[in-house]
């Protein structure tokens, strides 16, 4: 037993964030304890993302902080793990401030790699040259005795958890990094999966979310019979305690996409959400995208979706400036966004990631400029329907799961008085802030809108 304080920071997706409370778990029952202070702690370990370059910048800009703490406190430990540690390998351990490096598919191993570490002894790289083999039968277990043994303490958001459906990815856009350090697209068994949510709801947990890069591609055969999605919906249903269920992120396919559509029409408790990214609006662009769907198929997909759960919200993610992207191109897609009507999307500006498809064969001839022009003005377009989606709330009372606090004070812009301003989220994903009291954190509460704005809902608590 060890009795060093280790503090984590996390970047990037959901997946990451998983990763950080598996890890953190796994840290707290090898002895260790966690730290909010940075400066204080005898290891700090910085999960990453790979996702975009400047993902990877504030990364090494955080290494370049740890590093000034270092000259005064050399016996400082700090770990890189993650996509980027995967992504740099042995490269990584050339920095000044690095001890550990730890890929995603070597978190098993984090807590033996720090305590190494701690103990002055260098072999402290867990990568793999071998990332997209399929993992060994023994590498495979580990993960899942990982995932399975974590405590429901080590949550961020009280009432809520994240809860691996599958593993990796093995579509190969061509402008994405993740199949490269997150290897191949595997499902975990449904068994394993429904236990933990089940272990989870024991604890009180309300919410699970199910995650995987192409989470409606979910598949997990055994003998004659194959699970998908929708299977898994119905499964996490039937357990008593789980309220709300969710699932990201989905990938426009037509496959299982009308079983996955009707579970959520049948089943109260999956909330009517989806988060489709469509990348583009062009078919060219999405073609050398490698992205295996045309625009319209991809809104007649939203329009089936709209049809089977008619108020469903859905949410997008579009990179704007990818090679050979014309002001024809970036037309269109605005057009798409005006037809999709999400309820709000991620927009990005293309960066090209070393060894990916995109970067070894196109050249990245958009300026930064137009990128920039491109971004803005998409927002602008997505943030007037925003606007008109979020008005439709006025006056209505909304269901929320509380989170806890709200990290931006909107003060003044609910009624309340003296009660802190907390922030929640309804089953449609729509933010809503209100005043209340901190105890109804992790609970689910009525709340009436008194106000709207593009991206949160305001209101007071009945
Ligand atoms: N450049 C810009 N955005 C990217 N995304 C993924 N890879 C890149 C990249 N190389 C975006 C996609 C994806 C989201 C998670 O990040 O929109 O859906
Ligand atoms: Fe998540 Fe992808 Fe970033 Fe890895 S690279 S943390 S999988 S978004």
């Amino acid at each position: 037993m060890s009795d060093e304080t280790v503090h984590i920071k996390s970047y990037g997706c959901q997946m990451n964030k998983l990763d950080t409370a598996l890890v953190t778990s796994a840290l707290k029952k090898a002895g260790f304890s966690l730290t909010d202070s940075a400066k204080e702690a005898d290891v700090v370990l910085i999960n990453t993302c790979s996702v975009r370059d400047h993902a990877e910048q504030r990364v090494i800009s955080h290494l370049g902080h740890l590093q000034h703490i270092k000259k005064s406190r050399p016996e400082m430990i700090v770990g890189v793990i993650g996509c980027m540690a995967q992504r740099l390998g042995v490269k990584l351990l050339e920095h000044n401030a690095v001890d550990i490096v730890c890929g995603p598919a070597q978190i098993p191993q984090i807590a033996k790699l720090v305590t190494k570490a701690l103990q002055g002894k260098k072999e402290t790289i867990a990568v793999t040259d071998k990332i997209r083999q399929k993992t060994d039968e023994d590498q495979a277990q580990a993960l899942e005795d990982f995932e399975s043994a974590y405590g429901i303490e080590d949550r961020y958001i009280p009432g809520q958890a994240y809860v691996r459906a599958m593993r990796g990815c093995d579509n190969f856009c061509t402008y994405c990094i993740v199949p490269f350090v997150r290897g191949p697209e595997v499902s975990r068994p449904p068994k394993a999966i429904i236990e933990q949510i089940k272990k989870l709801a024991d604890a009180g947990v309300k919410q699970v979310t199910l995650l995987g890069q192409r989470v409606n591609a979910y598949k997990y055969k055994s003998g004659k019979k194959t699970w998908c999605l929708a299977d898994l919906l119905r499964m996490a249903s039937d357990v008593e305690g789980t309220e709300w269920i969710r699932f990201v992120t989905s990938y426009p396919s037509e496959e299982f996409f009308d079983e996955i559509l009707q579970a959520m029409a049948d089943l109260p408790k999956v909330c009517n959400y989806l988060h489709i990214p469509a990348q583009s609006g062009s078919d060219k662009i999405l073609r050398a995208m490698n992205r295996h769907y045309t625009a319209g198929r991809y809104l007649a997909m939203l329009a089936k979706a709209r049809a089977i759960v008619p108020d469903i919200a859905i949410a997008g993610d579009f990179i704007v400036g990818f090679p050979g992207e014309t002001q024809a191109d970036f037309e269109v897609t605005v057009d798409l966004v005006k037809k999709a009507q999400y309820k709000n999307c991620f927009i990005f500006k293309y960066s090209p990631r070393p060894g990916t498809n995109a970067d070894k064969r196109l050249q990245d001839d958009i300026p930064l400029e137009v990128k920039k022009s491109r971004n803005i003005k998409l927002l602008a377009v997505q943030e007037k329907i925003s606007e008109q989606l979020s008005a439709e709330f006025l006056d209505k009372e909304v269901t929320v799961l509380v989170e806890g606090l709200s990290k931006k004070p909107h003060l003044n812009d609910t009624e309340g008085g003296d009660k802190p301003q907390l922030i929640g989220r309804t089953a449609t994903d729509y933010i809503v802030v209100f005043n209340g009291p901190l105890s109804l954190a992790g609970q689910f509460a009525k709340v009436k809108i008194t106000k709207t704005s593009p991206l949160t809902l305001f209101g007071a608590l009945i």
